[in-house]
Protein backbone atom coordinates (compact mmCIF):
# COMPACT_ATOMS: atom_id res chain seq x y z
CA UNK A 1 0.00 0.00 0.00
CA UNK A 2 1.33 3.71 -0.79
CA UNK A 3 1.68 6.37 1.64
CA UNK A 4 1.50 9.20 -1.63
CA UNK A 5 -2.16 9.17 -1.20
CA UNK A 6 -4.25 13.03 -0.50
CA UNK A 7 -7.55 11.05 -1.22
CA UNK A 8 -9.20 7.72 0.51
CA UNK A 9 -12.74 7.35 -1.42
CA UNK A 10 -14.58 4.67 0.14
CA UNK A 11 -17.90 3.21 -1.31
CA UNK A 12 -19.74 1.24 -4.22
CA UNK A 13 -18.70 0.01 -7.29
CA UNK A 14 -21.67 -1.28 -9.30
CA UNK A 15 -21.48 -2.14 -13.12
CA UNK A 16 -24.22 0.05 -14.50
CA UNK A 17 -26.35 -1.56 -17.10
CA UNK A 18 -28.04 1.80 -18.24
CA UNK A 19 -31.22 1.43 -21.07
CA UNK A 20 -31.78 5.07 -23.01
CA UNK A 21 -35.59 5.44 -23.08
CA UNK A 22 -38.42 7.89 -24.49
CA UNK A 23 -40.28 7.56 -20.90
CA UNK A 24 -39.28 5.48 -17.55
CA UNK A 25 -42.01 2.45 -17.15
CA UNK A 26 -44.70 3.50 -14.92
CA UNK A 27 -46.51 0.75 -12.49
CA UNK A 28 -47.13 -2.79 -14.60
CA UNK A 29 -45.81 -0.90 -18.12
CA UNK A 30 -43.14 -2.44 -20.46
CA UNK A 31 -41.22 0.34 -22.70
CA UNK A 32 -38.68 -0.55 -25.22
CA UNK A 33 -35.39 0.64 -24.53
CA UNK A 34 -33.38 2.78 -27.52
CA UNK A 35 -30.26 1.77 -26.31
CA UNK A 36 -28.46 -0.10 -23.79
CA UNK A 37 -25.12 0.59 -22.46
CA UNK A 38 -22.73 -1.86 -19.45
CA UNK A 39 -20.16 0.60 -17.85
CA UNK A 40 -18.41 1.52 -14.39
CA UNK A 41 -20.48 3.09 -11.90
CA UNK A 42 -21.26 3.01 -8.06
CA UNK A 43 -20.93 6.55 -6.00
CA UNK A 44 -17.75 5.29 -4.48
CA UNK A 45 -15.62 4.39 -7.64
CA UNK A 46 -17.45 7.60 -9.67
CA UNK A 47 -16.07 9.81 -6.91
CA UNK A 48 -12.37 8.08 -7.13
CA UNK A 49 -12.23 8.29 -10.36
CA UNK A 50 -13.28 12.39 -10.66
CA UNK A 51 -11.05 13.33 -7.51
CA UNK A 52 -8.17 11.58 -9.41
CA UNK A 53 -8.74 13.54 -12.65
CA UNK A 54 -8.95 16.76 -10.63
CA UNK A 55 -5.14 15.95 -9.61
CA UNK A 56 -4.92 14.23 -6.56
CA UNK A 57 -3.54 10.73 -5.61
CA UNK A 58 -6.78 8.61 -4.65
CA UNK A 59 -7.14 5.44 -2.73
CA UNK A 60 -10.33 3.32 -3.49
CA UNK A 61 -11.55 1.24 -0.72
CA UNK A 62 -14.17 -1.18 -1.75
CA UNK A 63 -15.53 -4.44 -2.87
CA UNK A 64 -15.93 -6.55 -6.03
CA UNK A 65 -16.50 -9.76 -7.34
CA UNK A 66 -13.95 -12.35 -9.19
CA UNK A 67 -15.92 -11.61 -12.06
CA UNK A 68 -15.69 -9.39 -15.61
CA UNK A 69 -17.41 -6.89 -14.56
CA UNK A 70 -14.94 -6.70 -11.48
CA UNK A 71 -12.17 -6.74 -13.72
CA UNK A 72 -13.83 -3.51 -15.69
CA UNK A 73 -13.69 -1.81 -12.33
CA UNK A 74 -10.24 -2.45 -11.43
CA UNK A 75 -8.87 -1.54 -15.21
CA UNK A 76 -10.79 1.54 -15.13
CA UNK A 77 -9.83 3.14 -12.09
CA UNK A 78 -6.14 1.60 -12.81
CA UNK A 79 -6.43 4.16 -15.96
CA UNK A 80 -7.08 6.93 -14.24
CA UNK A 81 -4.43 6.62 -12.12
CA UNK A 82 -6.28 5.73 -8.79
CA UNK A 83 -4.47 3.38 -6.55
CA UNK A 84 -6.89 0.20 -6.59
CA UNK A 85 -5.31 -2.36 -3.67
CA UNK A 86 -7.87 -1.19 -1.52
CA UNK A 87 -10.47 -3.26 -3.85
CA UNK A 88 -11.37 -6.67 -2.06
CA UNK A 89 -12.42 -8.95 -4.84
CA UNK A 90 -15.14 -11.23 -3.25
CA UNK A 91 -14.88 -14.97 -4.81
CA UNK A 92 -18.09 -15.85 -3.74
CA UNK A 93 -20.65 -12.84 -4.71
CA UNK A 94 -20.78 -11.10 -7.92
CA UNK A 95 -20.45 -7.33 -8.28
CA UNK A 96 -23.15 -5.47 -7.38
CA UNK A 97 -25.42 -3.88 -10.94
CA UNK A 98 -27.24 -0.68 -10.97
CA UNK A 99 -30.46 -0.86 -13.16
CA UNK A 100 -30.63 2.56 -14.60
CA UNK A 101 -33.46 4.67 -17.22
CA UNK A 102 -32.13 7.71 -18.87
CA UNK A 103 -34.56 9.75 -20.66
CA UNK A 104 -34.01 11.98 -23.42
CA UNK A 105 -33.61 14.87 -21.11
CA UNK A 106 -31.11 13.37 -19.05
CA UNK A 107 -33.19 12.65 -16.27
CA UNK A 108 -32.42 8.57 -14.56
CA UNK A 109 -33.61 6.76 -12.48
CA UNK A 110 -31.37 4.11 -10.65
CA UNK A 111 -31.84 0.45 -8.64
CA UNK A 112 -29.06 -0.87 -6.82
CA UNK A 113 -29.05 -4.73 -6.48
CA UNK A 114 -27.15 -6.29 -3.51
CA UNK A 115 -23.66 -7.81 -4.64
CA UNK A 116 -20.28 -7.39 -3.42
CA UNK A 117 -20.35 -3.60 -2.70
CA UNK A 118 -22.06 -4.75 0.61
CA UNK A 119 -18.76 -6.85 1.74
CA UNK A 120 -17.97 -2.70 2.20
CA UNK A 121 -17.61 -3.29 5.92
CA UNK A 122 -15.91 -1.44 9.53
CA UNK A 123 -13.94 -3.75 9.20
CA UNK A 124 -12.36 -3.60 5.29
CA UNK A 125 -11.82 0.03 5.48
CA UNK A 126 -10.01 -0.40 8.94
CA UNK A 127 -7.86 -3.00 7.05
CA UNK A 128 -7.29 -1.41 3.57
CA UNK A 129 -6.55 1.96 5.35
CA UNK A 130 -4.38 1.20 7.52
CA UNK A 131 -0.84 1.89 6.96
CA UNK A 132 -1.71 4.65 4.26
CA UNK A 133 0.17 7.79 4.91
CA UNK A 134 -0.26 11.84 3.99
CA UNK A 135 -4.28 11.15 3.54
CA UNK A 136 -5.99 14.48 3.37
CA UNK A 137 -9.27 14.08 2.62
CA UNK A 138 -11.42 11.07 3.44
CA UNK A 139 -14.29 10.71 1.00
CA UNK A 140 -17.73 8.46 2.28
CA UNK A 141 -20.85 7.97 0.87
CA UNK A 142 -23.92 7.00 2.64
CA UNK A 143 -24.63 4.69 0.20
CA UNK A 144 -22.99 1.93 1.98
CA UNK A 145 -24.39 2.49 5.10
CA UNK A 146 -24.39 4.58 8.51
CA UNK A 147 -21.94 1.98 9.96
CA UNK A 148 -19.35 2.34 6.96
CA UNK A 149 -19.97 6.64 7.12
CA UNK A 150 -18.99 5.94 11.18
CA UNK A 151 -15.96 4.05 10.32
CA UNK A 152 -14.52 6.52 7.52
CA UNK A 153 -14.92 9.86 10.22
CA UNK A 154 -13.01 7.24 12.94
CA UNK A 155 -10.52 6.71 10.15
CA UNK A 156 -10.15 10.32 9.02
CA UNK A 157 -9.82 11.38 12.54
CA UNK A 158 -7.06 8.94 13.27
CA UNK A 159 -5.12 9.75 10.37
CA UNK A 160 -5.53 13.37 11.23
CA UNK A 161 -7.75 14.09 7.73
CA UNK A 162 -10.71 16.21 6.82
CA UNK A 163 -13.86 13.81 6.70
CA UNK A 164 -16.55 14.56 3.67
CA UNK A 165 -19.41 12.73 3.63
CA UNK A 166 -21.80 12.51 0.34
CA UNK A 167 -24.83 12.08 2.05
CA UNK A 168 -27.35 10.35 -0.81
CA UNK A 169 -29.54 8.83 -0.37
CA UNK A 170 -29.39 9.60 3.47
CA UNK A 171 -28.35 6.78 5.82
CA UNK A 172 -28.25 8.56 8.82
CA UNK A 173 -24.23 7.86 10.73
CA UNK A 174 -24.06 8.54 14.06
CA UNK A 175 -24.38 12.37 15.77
CA UNK A 176 -20.94 12.30 15.99
CA UNK A 177 -19.71 12.13 12.56
CA UNK A 178 -22.60 13.74 11.42
CA UNK A 179 -20.44 16.50 13.39
CA UNK A 180 -16.99 15.31 12.17
CA UNK A 181 -18.61 16.06 8.47
CA UNK A 182 -16.52 19.02 6.98
CA UNK A 183 -18.79 18.97 4.69
CA UNK A 184 -21.53 17.01 4.96
CA UNK A 185 -22.74 17.35 0.53
CA UNK A 186 -26.39 16.84 -0.41
CA UNK A 187 -28.73 17.94 -3.06
CA UNK A 188 -32.11 19.95 -1.97
CA UNK A 189 -34.34 17.09 -1.12
CA UNK A 190 -31.54 15.18 0.76
CA UNK A 191 -31.20 18.24 2.56
CA UNK A 192 -35.04 18.07 3.60
CA UNK A 193 -34.61 14.18 4.34
CA UNK A 194 -31.82 14.88 6.40
CA UNK A 195 -33.27 17.40 8.29
CA UNK A 196 -35.90 15.34 9.23
CA UNK A 197 -34.30 12.37 10.52
CA UNK A 198 -32.15 14.47 12.66
CA UNK A 199 -35.52 15.67 13.93
CA UNK A 200 -35.38 19.29 12.93
CA UNK A 201 -38.01 21.39 10.70
CA UNK A 202 -37.57 20.04 7.04
CA UNK A 203 -39.95 22.73 5.58
CA UNK A 204 -37.64 25.31 6.05
CA UNK A 205 -37.04 27.96 2.81
CA UNK A 206 -34.51 26.27 0.22
CA UNK A 207 -32.13 29.67 0.83
CA UNK A 208 -31.76 28.73 4.25
CA UNK A 209 -31.59 24.79 3.58
CA UNK A 210 -27.51 24.61 4.67
CA UNK A 211 -28.09 27.21 7.66
CA UNK A 212 -30.34 24.94 8.45
CA UNK A 213 -28.32 22.18 8.60
CA UNK A 214 -25.47 23.54 10.13
CA UNK A 215 -27.21 24.08 13.02
CA UNK A 216 -29.51 20.68 12.87
CA UNK A 217 -26.53 18.34 12.44
CA UNK A 218 -23.28 20.55 14.41
CA UNK A 219 -21.30 19.50 10.88
CA UNK A 220 -18.36 21.72 10.62
CA UNK A 221 -19.38 22.58 7.25
CA UNK A 222 -22.73 21.54 4.69
CA UNK A 223 -22.65 22.48 1.00
CA UNK A 224 -26.38 22.06 -0.78
CA UNK A 225 -25.82 21.30 -4.26
CA UNK A 226 -29.24 22.97 -6.22
CA UNK A 227 -29.02 22.39 -9.54
CA UNK A 228 -29.65 24.83 -12.04
CA UNK A 229 -30.04 27.22 -9.27
CA UNK A 230 -26.32 26.42 -7.99
CA UNK A 231 -25.43 25.74 -4.38
CA UNK A 232 -25.20 27.13 -1.12
CA UNK A 233 -22.38 26.77 1.61
CA UNK A 234 -22.51 27.49 5.04
CA UNK A 235 -19.43 26.63 7.43
CA UNK A 236 -19.69 27.09 11.26
CA UNK A 237 -16.76 29.56 11.12
CA UNK A 238 -18.03 32.25 8.00
CA UNK A 239 -20.84 33.62 6.46
CA UNK A 240 -23.45 31.18 4.19
CA UNK A 241 -22.36 31.76 0.47
CA UNK A 242 -24.35 31.39 -2.35
CA UNK A 243 -22.61 30.14 -5.55
CA UNK A 244 -24.08 30.43 -9.06
CA UNK A 245 -24.44 26.99 -11.05
CA UNK A 246 -22.47 26.50 -14.06
CA UNK A 247 -24.25 26.33 -17.38
CA UNK A 248 -24.09 22.67 -19.22
CA UNK A 249 -22.75 23.17 -22.86
CA UNK A 250 -24.75 19.75 -23.19
CA UNK A 251 -27.21 17.56 -21.47
CA UNK A 252 -26.79 13.39 -22.38
CA UNK A 253 -27.17 11.81 -18.93
CA UNK A 254 -27.24 12.93 -15.60
CA UNK A 255 -25.98 10.00 -14.22
CA UNK A 256 -22.83 10.51 -12.03
CA UNK A 257 -22.90 14.16 -12.30
CA UNK A 258 -23.08 14.63 -8.16
CA UNK A 259 -20.36 11.89 -7.91
CA UNK A 260 -18.06 14.23 -9.73
CA UNK A 261 -19.07 17.20 -7.49
CA UNK A 262 -17.96 15.49 -4.47
CA UNK A 263 -15.25 13.88 -5.58
CA UNK A 264 -13.97 16.87 -7.05
CA UNK A 265 -14.50 19.19 -3.96
CA UNK A 266 -12.61 16.13 -2.03
CA UNK A 267 -9.53 16.63 -4.31
CA UNK A 268 -9.61 20.47 -4.76
CA UNK A 269 -10.00 20.63 -0.34
CA UNK A 270 -6.93 17.56 -0.24
CA UNK A 271 -4.78 19.73 -3.05
CA UNK A 272 -5.61 23.13 -0.40
CA UNK A 273 -8.07 25.12 -2.47
CA UNK A 274 -10.94 26.62 0.41
CA UNK A 275 -14.37 24.73 0.35
CA UNK A 276 -15.57 27.98 -1.39
CA UNK A 277 -12.72 27.30 -4.69
CA UNK A 278 -13.66 23.54 -4.38
CA UNK A 279 -17.09 23.91 -4.75
CA UNK A 280 -16.75 26.21 -7.60
CA UNK A 281 -14.34 23.96 -9.53
CA UNK A 282 -16.60 21.14 -8.39
CA UNK A 283 -19.84 22.93 -10.06
CA UNK A 284 -17.21 23.25 -13.46
CA UNK A 285 -17.12 19.66 -13.41
CA UNK A 286 -20.37 18.86 -12.48
CA UNK A 287 -21.83 20.42 -15.74
CA UNK A 288 -19.08 18.98 -17.78
CA UNK A 289 -20.08 15.49 -16.41
CA UNK A 290 -23.75 15.33 -18.11
CA UNK A 291 -22.34 15.51 -21.70
CA UNK A 292 -21.88 12.13 -21.71
CA UNK A 293 -23.21 8.62 -21.64
CA UNK A 294 -22.39 6.78 -18.32
CA UNK A 295 -21.24 7.67 -14.95
CA UNK A 296 -17.64 8.31 -15.83
CA UNK A 297 -15.44 10.10 -19.13
CA UNK A 298 -13.52 7.52 -20.77
CA UNK A 299 -10.27 6.90 -18.67
O1 LIG B 1 -24.63 8.26 -8.63
C1 LIG B 1 -24.71 7.41 -9.74
C2 LIG B 1 -24.41 6.00 -9.33
O2 LIG B 1 -25.38 5.57 -8.40
C3 LIG B 1 -24.45 5.00 -10.45
O3 LIG B 1 -23.21 4.86 -11.12
C4 LIG B 1 -24.97 3.74 -9.78
O4 LIG B 1 -24.08 2.67 -9.79
C5 LIG B 1 -25.37 4.17 -8.36
O5 LIG B 1 -24.46 3.81 -7.37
Amino acid sequence: MTDAIDVVVVGSLNHDIVAGVEVAPGPGETVLARTLTRTNGGKGGNQAAAAARAGARVLMISSVGVDAEGDMQVDNLTGYGVDVSGIARQADVRTSLALIWVRPDGENSIIVTPGAKDRVTPDLVRRQSSGVGGVKVVLAQSEVGAAVSDACAEVAQQMGARFVLSCGPVVLPSLTTLRDCDPVIVNASEARDLLGQVGADATVPEATLADALLVATGAASVVVTLGARGSLLAQADGPLVVLPAVKAEKVVDTTGAGDTYCGVVAARLALGDTLEDACQQAAVAGAAAVGWLGARPAA
